[in-house]
């Protein structure tokens, strides 16, 4: 029996037809339209119609970039979204007339990895998406940790600098604002303004407003400016892995979501610094830091096993 998973986050809107190994066996890709709950929901419903013509479908698995209730049906509030108090099981499962489960995105990408990715046979894992924001899921045991209310494992917005940058939750120092690919394109352009002559290559690339993709690829090519915002980024990644594990001491980190994708530029510099700063390092085993095995998908096929399992 298939199941579909469907993966809401601040750009994309990605949905896929996964077996009950979790493999995709078809995929569609929709622009999100970030500041419009309805069209969300009517978005999801194209995608799920699409995606089970003609298959045998039994539910559908929602990853929503937002705070999901404890009942899995209500979106209460997303920082990089307009969702408040949105509906969002009710909403599609209206229009698609098939069960929907809603959860968190990151935990449904946390929930993919464990299962079917670089956490497989795990007992203790911490999951985080790097994109937008920075998503946070823990598994424990096989078990999704979702805390009393549903809202557990919102990692992004631990305050990590007292009156810090504006988070779109509206608290100041939240590390989503450090370490998310958000967080590095804001580095990358800080430097180019104020050390324009560092960021030669990065200001070719761009040719005005400077994107995610451009930061890579300059800082690939040797860019200082972009080499210095990857450099930051794994230092606040390094910081916050190390902050995670004096509380919950995983056996390993996955780092998925976009960033991830250049993960070669800062992913070292992120375990050394997870190592440096760690309590207790001299005398303690810790985590491995993995990335994400998935990739992209690795929400998508959460979801979809949520709703399998349901
Ligand atoms: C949201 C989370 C979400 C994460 C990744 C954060 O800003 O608060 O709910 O999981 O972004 O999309
Ligand atoms: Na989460
Ligand atoms: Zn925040």
């Amino acid at each position: 029996m298939l199941t579909i998973g469907v993966d809401i986050g601040g750009t994309k809107v990605a949905a896929g037809v996964v077996d009950d190994q979790g493999q995709i066996v078809a995929h569609t890709l929709r622009p999100t339209a970030a500041d419009r709950p309805d069209v969300v929901a009517q978005t999801v419903a194209e995608v799920v119609g699409e995606l089970s013509a003609g298959r045998d479908v039994e539910a559908v698995g929602v990853g929503a970039a937002g705070f999901v209730d404890e009942t899995r049906s209500i979106v209460r509030f997303a920082p990089n979204l307009a969702w408040r108090e949105e509906p969002l099981q009710k909403k599609i499962a209206g229009l698609v007339g098939l069960p929907v489960v809603i959860e968190n995105d990151a935990n449904a990408m946390a929930w993919g990895e464990t299962r079917f990715g670089a956490g497989r046979g795990q007992s203790h894992v911490v999951c985080l998406t790097l994109g937008t924001g920075i998503g946070g899921g823990l598994v424990f045991d096989g078990r999704l940790y979702r805390g009393r209310w549903g809202m557990g494992a919102e990692l992004g917005h631990m305050q990590v600098v007292r009156d810090g940058r504006l988070c779109g939750c509206g608290n100041r120092g939240c590390w989503e604002q450090y370490a998310s690919g958000n967080a590095l394109v804001k580095a990358a352009r800080e430097i180019a303004e104020v050390q324009p002559e560092r960021a030669r290559i990065l200001l070719g690339l761009s040719g005005g407003t400077i994107e995610g993709e451009e930061v890579t690829e300059a800082a690939r090519q040797g860019d200082t400016a972009s080499l210095a915002a990857f450099a930051e980024l794994a230092e606040w990644l390094g910081q916050g892995m190390a902050d995670l594990a004096a509380i919950l001491d995983p056996g390993c980190f996955i780092v998925g979501g976009g960033v991830s994708r250049a993960a070669d530029l800062f992913i070292d510099r992120a375990r050394e610094e997870f190592a440096r700063r760690l309590t207790g390092r001299e005398h303690r085993p810790f985590a491995e830091v993995r990335l994400a095995e998935l990739g992209a998908s690795a929400g998508v096929v959460g979801a979809a096993d949520l709703a399998r399992h349901r």
